[in-house]
């Protein structure tokens, strides 16, 4: 049973107390057992039966869980480096869509790259991601778009779950845009997910969430519902991208459905964040994309006023977020969406455990809760997320092992 000591502080990040409580601890140390943890206190109180047990020491840095990436589209071919500089010039992302570009363009890729490849390709990111302080992702399909390439990309998560550390949720979204093969069949594609996809992918337990992107480029409001629904009768947890570029109606869905989350909402009207307050959804802050799209951001104050908890995730993509640094996406929650440094910290741990459905184990350093946690050379959260460096954390420890460079 292993006790880190000399920590300067410990932000345990509990639930309790709104988007800004995080519960610090001063001076604290932290217990645990194989994979969980024991005891978290101040050391000067560390009970007599761990006083004998091996020490580490955390070297005066601070502690916080281990950081949860609540969206991203891991595995993908290919980059999109050219639409980056036609959007630098002027061109939007619709626009680039319908130009043929965007996310049919990383489908062409995807569905050329072998399985094989997608996997040695994810396995890079996360190793760099864990670095980052990232000790779970959610990981979304989406750039297969037909019954093997779907499962293609589930099936690499699979992999990565079962030969490396950080934890893996995979979602199935299936649902991201109608392929061209099915321009002129849109009801067949719908039946494809809903017939085929949904009941395998919940069979062989390859998703444990179902998303769709609601837009005009992609679906309805009415053909998200029947998708979620679906998902849901097979036990898949309804996500939703949701009002990125106007008001879609996406909120009150995600709010109908009893979704985990809602993310994107840079264009949610009142009367959907009032739903989802009602609803208990999770707001999904997506800061990376909106400053790669130029884009108006989410004003999270609202949804922090309307009593709606917000998460801060990556969105980490090969178009509209083409970043998977988390502490980036926290530092941009600030500047641009509103949240103080503990809010965007709440957000992007124990709220983004939420917004995955894995709050009861993930998210917050507590007794019985998993040993994920990182060290981050800073004196507070204030100061840890204003400096803005590469890499302020000296050290990832998943399920109680610490991760070696
Ligand atoms: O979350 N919105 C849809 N999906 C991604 C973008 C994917 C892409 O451009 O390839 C997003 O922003
Ligand atoms: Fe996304």
């Amino acid at each position: 049973m292993p006790v880190l000591t000399n920590i300067r502080q410990l932000l345990t990040c509990r639930a309790e107390g709104g988007q800004e409580a995080l519960h610090p601890i001063e001076r604290a140390a932290l217990v645990w057992e194989g994979d969980t943890i024991r005891w978290v206190g101040p050391e000067a109180e560390l009970p007599a039966r761990f006083r004998e047990m091996p020490r580490l020491d955390a070297g005066g840095c601070l502690v916080a869980p281990g950081l949860v990436d609540c969206h991203t589209h891991l595995a993908f071919g290919g980059w999109r480096a050219d639409e980056f500089r036609l959007r630098c010039r002027g061109v939007s992302y619709l626009e680039i869509a319908r130009q043929g570009g965007g996310i049919r363009r990383t489908v062409a890729q995807t569905r050329a790259a072998s399985e094989d490849a997608l996997y040695h390709r994810c396995l890079g990111f996360l190793r760099e991601m864990a670095r980052l302080g990232i000790t779970t992702v959610e990981t979304k399909s989406g750039y297969g778009l037909s019954f093997e390439e779907e499962l293609k990309l589930l099936r690499v998560y699979r992999r990565l779950q079962a030969t490396q550390p950080v934890r893996l949720i995979p979602t199935l979204l299936a649902a991201h845009i109608v392929p061209p093969e099915y321009a002129d069949r849109r009801e067949a594609y719908l039946q494809l997910i809903t017939d085929e996809l949904i009941p395998h992918v919940a069979r062989e337990r390859l998703a444990e969430c179902c998303d769709v992107f609601v837009e005009e480029t992609a679906f309805t409001v009415e053909e998200a519902r029947r998708i979620l629904e679906r998902g849901k009768a097979f036990g898949l947890r309804p996500k939703l991208h949701a009002d990125q570029l106007h008001d879609g109606g996406g909120a009150r869905l995600a709010a109908e459905v009893g979704a985990v989350s809602a993310d994107h909402l840079e264009y949610a009207s009142d009367e959907g964040i009032q739903a989802m307050a009602r609803a208990g959804v999770v707001a999904v802050a997506l800061p990376i994309a909106t400053l790669y799209l130029r884009q108006r951001p989410m004003d999270a104050r609202r949804f922090v006023e309307a009593g709606v908890p917000v998460a801060v995730a990556t969105d980490f993509n090969p178009g509209s977020a083409p970043s998977y640094h988390l502490p980036l996406a926290m530092t941009l929650a600030c500047v641009l969406c509103g949240l103080t440094p503990a809010e965007a910290l709440k957000g992007a741990t124990c709220y983004a455990a939420r917004a995955i459905g894995r709050d009861r184990e993930l998210g917050s350093l507590e007794p019985g809760k998993k040993a994920d946690f990182i060290l981050i050379d800073a004196e507070d959260v204030d100061h840890w997320l204003y400096h803005f460096r590469p890499n302020a954390v000296q050290a990832t420890f998943i399920g109680g092992k610490r991760l070696e460079d």
